[in-house]
């Protein structure tokens, strides 16, 4: 056997089958997911995206164990899913951090619901904040925290239970462009260094395709998929990818997906005619003499 072959990952396999949930409101049941199957095998880098409203979230939810499928089935690693549990990590948009905690205590609080003992949390919680680049402010509040640094917070504090997978619900997507950038290459070295599956959701194409082994397009509502890409971009992944022929290739492919889907999600009221009506021409004036 040729040692310098790392194992690869053996846990955290995630199979999503013919999978479908409907909401219970007053006006009636509203159909979220109407069929959708995806897979995760363990140690790969998975991305969902779609329109907004096709399901992206429920799926996700539902996943975490937050949600039960109208029909359908969520297991990890062959086990049905019956509510949330330590070996699934989740990242939500919104900050949920404990505010009353400091950095270190709410990274612990997950290792509290392990009942390790103090040092081996003690331990535990350096070491992921260290990794997050956070130990200088592990005494700090959350409140003196900037937004990246709080989705930090969350990122470590969903791995402090030692999940197999990490689900992360559009978790840069109140970041600033350049901050998003440095998220997306710290969470690519976690995932590298801890060997866990991750599910991300985004509607960022640009980020799901610069961050994953595949990517699966949604329909829009209610949702299915409609496609599924590999993403053959060696690793590690820079910055300076995103301007290959390659990239831009599977941009536009994943570009035209969404935006038929788009459409449809907006009610189908925008068809290019009516696109073609918002073009502003300005005819070599400034916008200020036109205005
Ligand atoms: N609690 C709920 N009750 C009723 N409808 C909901 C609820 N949550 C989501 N929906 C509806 O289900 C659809 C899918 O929502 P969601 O999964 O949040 O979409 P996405 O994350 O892709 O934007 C949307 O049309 C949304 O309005
Ligand atoms: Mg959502």
């Amino acid at each position: 056997m040729n040692i310098m072959t790392p194992t690869p990952p053996s846990k955290g396999r995630v199979d999503v089958d013919n999978f479908a949930l409907s909401y219970d409101t007053l006006e009636g049941p509203v159909e979220a997911v109407s069929n959708a199957s995806i897979h995760v095998n363990p140690g790969e880098f998975v991305s969902i995206v779609g329109p907004s409203g096709c399901g992206k979230s429920t799926l996700l939810n539902a996943v975490a164990g937050f949600l039960k499928p109208t029909r359908g089935g969520v297991t990890v690693d062959g086990e049905p899913i019956d509510g949330p549990g330590a070996d699934r990590g989740m990242v939500f948009q919104q900050y949920s951090l404990f505010p009353w905690k400091t950095v270190k205590g709410n990274v612990e609080f997950g290792l509290k619901m392990k009942h390790l003992d103090k040092s081996s949390r003690d331990r535990a919680a350096r070491t992921l904040l260290g990794l997050a680049g956070l130990t200088a402010f592990e005494n700090k509040y959350p409140d003196s925290l900037s937004g990246g640094m709080k989705q930090r917070v969350g990122i470590v504090r969903a791995l402090a239970t030692g999940p197999k997978v990490l689900l992360l619900d559009e978790p840069f997507g109140a970041l600033d462009a350049q901050t998003r950038v440095i998220m997306q290459q710290i969470l690519t070295n976690m995932w590298q260094r801890l060997k866990i599956s991750v599910l991300f959701v985004t509607h960022d194409i640009d980020e799901a395709i610069f961050l994953s082994d595949r990517v699966y397009c949604m329909t829009a509502r209610p949702g299915s998929i409609k496609a599924e890409i590999t993403i053959p971009l060696e690793r590690p992944r820079h910055q300076s990818m995103m301007m290959s022929s390659e990239f831009l290739g599977l941009r536009r492919g994943l570009m035209s997906l969404i935006r038929e889907e788009s459409i449809k999600a907006m009610g189908g009221e925008l068809n290019d005619l009516a696109l073609d009506g918002l073009s502003i021409d300005l005819h070599g004036q400034s916008l200020a003499d036109v205005l």
